[in-house]
């Protein structure tokens, strides 16, 4: 299992690809039926999807992973009878695999049977995305959701999240306790640390300063830098988030704790809560498909 791709509805589709393009660092993939679609330096086809939209919306965050995982996913979704369709992509790369709508209305996308690109080489992209972090009213019960229907693992718990991996990374998604369902922030992967600091110098270079960053967390022990991007998302330039064995022992908020005045290792930068906040407020889930039958899946994988 992999993290793949955010799906995303923007505004202005052509001008959130610019952002991405010129100013964040990222490669073009294409366009197809009018979405935008970007990627990173690795072999996936792409990493941000973009279409038009009244109003900014995720819809969907995508994973890749086997047909027989897919049959597993089918099989405990249908007996909590929660809403779940299957799904052919008719995006970039392809595939065909499921929805699941998990409880508060976000929804993950799995997908075997994608097509990979050529990589690129350039230190400056992505390499690919990291993480996607969730809003939640209820993050204890996302992330047992995710545990019970989709063989994820929660890997630790802090005040403000609990973060859930999906394979030896420490976390691929996550879900704040913030009291409202939304898109927290995307995470790019970027090379190493150099790729980190030189990012937030190009967008220094473009009259924009971290919301919170450089700094190095707690939990994952990853690099970041963040930033609100001009189209509205929380965006975090990433690295070195820590490998864990299967059995890490999850982590409980009082495992988490920083020194006075300490909200990261280093102490380097102030963060922007409430640009933050009102960023992370924009991007919401919208329910707007119906579930069918699993049958064809389960059968079929
Ligand atoms: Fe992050």
């Amino acid at each position: 299992m992999k993290l793949r791709s955010i799906e995303l509805g923007v505004e202005n589709p052509a001008e959130a690809s610019a952002f991405l393009t010129d100013i964040w660092g990222m490669a073009e993939a294409g366009e197809k039926d009018g979405r935008h679609y970007l990627r990173g330096s690795g072999p996936l086809a792409y990493l941000v999807a973009l279409e038009a939209a009244d109003e900014p919306f995720v819809r969907s965050v995508t994973f890749i992973c086997s047909k027989a995982r897919l049959s597993q996913i089918a099989e405990a979704v249908e007996k909590e009878d929660l809403a779940a369709r299957p799904v052919v992509s008719d995006d970039l790369g392809g595939g065909e695999g499921l929805l699941v709508e998990l409880p508060e209305g976000s929804i993950f996308r799995f997908l075997a049977d994608t097509d990979d690109v050529e990589p690129l080489e350039d230190a400056d992209l992505p390499v690919q995305l990291t993480h996607v972090v969730l809003n939640a009213t209820d993050a204890e019960a996302c992330g047992d959701a995710v545990e019970r229907l989709l063989g994820f693992k929660v890997s630790d718990r802090t005040k403000g999240m609990v973060f859930v991996r999906c394979n030896d990374s420490h976390h691929s998604t996550a879900f704040a306790r913030a009291g409202f369902p939304s898109l927290n922030h995307i995470a790019f992967e970027m090379e190493d640390f150099d790729a980190v600091m030189r990012g937030t110098g190009r967008l220094r270079d473009h009259g924009m300063a971290p919301a919170w960053g450089p700094g190095r967390h707690g939990p994952g022990a990853n690099i970041f830098s963040y930033f609100i991007a001009p189209f509205g998302p929380v965006v975090e330039f990433s690295t070195a988030v820590e490998k864990v064995p299967e059995d890490y022992k999850t982590g409980a908020p009082e495992d988490w704790t920083w020194p006075e005045g300490r909200i990261d290792h280093w102490g380097l930068s102030e963060k922007d809560f409430d640009g933050l906040r009102a960023a992370e407020e924009k991007f919401r889930f919208r329910r707007d498909w119906g579930p069918a039958s699993l049958e064809h899946l389960m059968e079929n994988s």
